[in-house]
């Protein structure tokens, strides 16, 4: 595997140094004061996670053990500008750590000055574009969700003396913006196992979203998926911590830029908060049963280094721990995440997802959710005191002010509490560059020639390439250009299916992509005229097939066995199991008649299809690819090497899922298989 120098694979180094006694110290501010629940922690930098941590105490102590040679201590508090000292060896007493107000802060004080509560209210609602305007007052964000876009929203957005955010799901490009570049859904990403690629897809994105008007993306997932049936798995890089971190945190320096400097940088939106990936059967908006340490040691590290990345917002999650909606998990976003892990950035709700909280578990027509009785302004109460800081209400901006304003009227929201919301919310867009310049990096806003252009392509092509995994090979591949080959299947000739999910649609589209282009053109564009019309005149067949888009509870397998079977949908809404036998059968008789058959599985997760697999001569797995094509036929024509390598255990059948590398379940591949030639 390729690391990334600040991966969490540097943690390993640390062992190796030699061993300190605790060391023990205390912090306080300017003025002498001791710093309540500032964070501690150990580090060996560049590397972006602890080795250790704790809190000062009420006294603005602390004690910690396993401090190193060549480690630091980082001391971090929202409000102040983080210290770093350097440990000493055989120094226990490090005495005052003195945190220096964050001169950013005094920015906030002025703008904040000239700000009402009912101003402060309103930059804490995200409304549906094209709406700025939140209780009369300017809003503070403004998003779309899957399936619209409009290009003219900032002319009205970013006019204001507080810029309206326009936020959009760019979760591989920008699904909703005609001719973008669509790259592969993380999964795919994740199979790479490329930091250095991943980053400058990051920073692509983020080229495209100036161009678009867009400043805010509700991405890179940071989602550690354990349970193939759950419908957001191709969301996520894999199913381990490492490549949530690895490539989660590269994504984030292409966004950003390596300290959140860079000329194009955009915000991004870490997410969802916290173990959304781990819900029990893989119920999309369910519940996750987890202790702890479960907690800690799997599903926060990616939060852990992707704040120290510079990300300024985190998406609360539709599911519940334990039975706690994550919206309302007081302990999780202010104890953990706020306080712990001094984040300083905002807090956002998910789609409608305070709402949501009244209702744990609810999913479409899939599940009417706990009836728990709680009132919509209770829920808001709960949430905001929880340490929410900006509510996505794009069907109830309105509603959703008239609650706060009577909340803190009657005191059950503290002003306090809106006064720091509001103090995050302008912290990540003064770090974006949002306040001094409204319209946006000049070099890069509007340049629409950036949307889908040939370097952008040329980089996701890139990727497809890295992404492939060959799972099986019987001497069929690499293809020869000489060879004649027939590409056939539901899935060779239509970019809608190879793109996925939140493209031209929440759910996708069964239609063509704009500007893309399809696996068998891809043949034509790099083996010219080996592509054969019909099966009778070729020698190999490449039969791409593979699941239909899906997204969110849609793809959720809930119930029946659906072991060798493929999603598949009658219309755009409703998808089904079908079974693989037809496929099999297919492949039967090509093979009796003389040819090889490869298949190139186009899926959004690995399936239990074990008997499809052994039916072809060689078998591929494309992942959800994307806008280009052509990458496909690069590496079955061994003009690119194979090296994918699979970012998930492969299962051998349905009951074997949940299955993950460290459980001791033997799946048909393990964790990291890919072949090459
Ligand atoms: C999804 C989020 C997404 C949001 C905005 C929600 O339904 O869970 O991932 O960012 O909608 O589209
Ligand atoms: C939006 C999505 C969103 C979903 C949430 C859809 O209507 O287009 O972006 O994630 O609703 O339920």
């Amino acid at each position: 595997m390729k690391l990334s120098k600040f991966g969490i694979f540097a943690l390993t180094t640390i062992t190796a140094a030699t061993a300190q006694a605790s060391i023990k110290g205390s912090v306080v501010d300017e003025s002498g004061n001791p710093v309540h629940n500032a964070a501690v922690t150990i580090r060996t930098l560049p590397n972006l996670l602890s080795s250790a941590r704790t809190l000062t105490n009420d006294k603005g102590s602390f004690s910690l053990g396993n401090a190193k040679k060549n480690q630091s201590i980082v001391v971090r508090k929202a409000g102040f500008l983080p210290e770093t000292l350097s440990v000493v060896p055989n120094k226990k007493d490090y005495g005052n750590i003195t945190l220096k107000r964050d001169p950013i802060e005094n920015r906030i004080d002025s703008i904040m000055a000239n700000m009402t509560i009912d101003d402060m209210i309103a930059q804490m609602t995200q409304a549906q574009a094209p709406t700025t305007t939140c209780g009369g007052k300017i809003c503070g964000s403004a998003l779309q969700g899957g399936g619209s876009y409009m290009a003219d929203f900032y002319t009205k957005a970013w006019k204001q003396k507080i810029p309206v955010t326009y936020g959009k799901d760019n979760v591989h490009g920008l699904g909703d913006v005609n001719n973008a570049t669509i790259f592969p859904h993380n999964i795919g990403l994740g199979a790479t196992r490329d930091s250095a690629l991943v980053r400058r897809i990051g920073q692509a994105v983020a080229e495209e979203m100036w161009a678009a008007h867009i400043d805010l993306n509700f991405a890179p997932a940071i989602t550690v998926p354990q349970d193939e049936r759950w419908g957001r798995v191709y969301e996520g890089f894999g199913e381990t911590t490492e490549l949530a971190v690895d490539l989660g945190t590269a994504f984030i320096r292409g966004q950003q830029g390596e300290k959140n400097d860079a000329e194009w940088r955009v915000t991004t939106t870490l997410k969802h908060f916290i173990g959304d990936g781990a819900t029990d059967k893989g119920y999309d908006r369910g519940n996750a049963t987890l202790t702890d340490k479960e907690i800690r040691k799997k599903y926060l590290p990616p939060y852990e280094a992707s704040i120290e990345q510079g990300a300024q917002s985190v998406m609360v999650s539709f599911s519940q721990i334990n039975g706690v909606h994550q919206h309302v998990d007081s302990a999780r976003i202010t104890g953990i995440l706020k306080t712990e892990l001094a984040f300083d950035g905002y807090v956002i709700a998910d789609w409608e997802g305070i709402e949501s909280s009244t209702t744990p578990g609810a999913a479409g027509d899939y599940s009417p959710g706990l009836v728990t009785g709680i009132t919509s302004s209770e829920a808001i109460r709960n949430a905001i005191n929880a340490g929410l800081d900006m509510a996505m209400v794009p069907s109830s901006s309105e509603a959703f002010v008239g609650s706060m304003k009577e909340l803190v009227a009657s005191g059950k929201i503290s002003q306090e509490r809106i006064k720091d919301a509001t103090r995050r919310i302008l912290r990540a867009k003064i770090r974006a560059g949002r306040i001094d310049n409204p319209n946006g990096p000049a070099a890069y806003v509007g340049v629409t020639q950036n949307i889908g252009s040939a370097a952008h392509r040329q980089l996701a092509r890139e990727a497809v390439q890295k992404s492939l995994v060959i799972l099986k090979n019987k001497k069929v591949l690499p293809l020869n250009t000489n060879d004649k080959v027939f590409v056939t299947g539901s899935h060779a000739n239509n970019t809608g299916l190879q793109c996925g999910a939140w493209t031209q649609g929440w759910q996708g589209s069964l239609e063509n992509i704009p500007g893309a282009t399809s696996i068998q053109a891809g043949f034509d564009e790099v083996a010219q005229g080996a592509r054969v019309a019909t099966e009778k005149e070729a020698g190999t067949i490449v039969y791409v097939i593979g699941e239909v888009p899906y997204a969110e509870w849609f793809g959720d397998y809930r119930g029946k066995d659906f072991n060798n079977k493929i999603i598949t949908k009658e219309d755009p809404k409703k998808v089904s199991f079908s079974s693989t036998d037809e496929y099999i059968a297919q492949i039967k008789a090509w093979q009796k008649a003389g040819h090889k058959v490869a298949v190139v599985l186009i899926t959004g997760r690995p399936l239990p299809i074990t008997s499809l697999i052994n039916a072809a001569d060689a078998f591929v797995v494309a992942w959800l690819p994307g806008s280009e094509g052509a990458g496909v036929a690069d590496v079955l024509f061994g003009k690119v090497k194979p090296t994918g390598k699979l970012p998930h255990t492969w299962p051998k059948d349905a009951k074997q899922i949940p299955i993950n590398v460290g459980d001791g379940k033997k799946g048909l591949f393990p964790y990291g298989f890919g072949l090459s030639y």
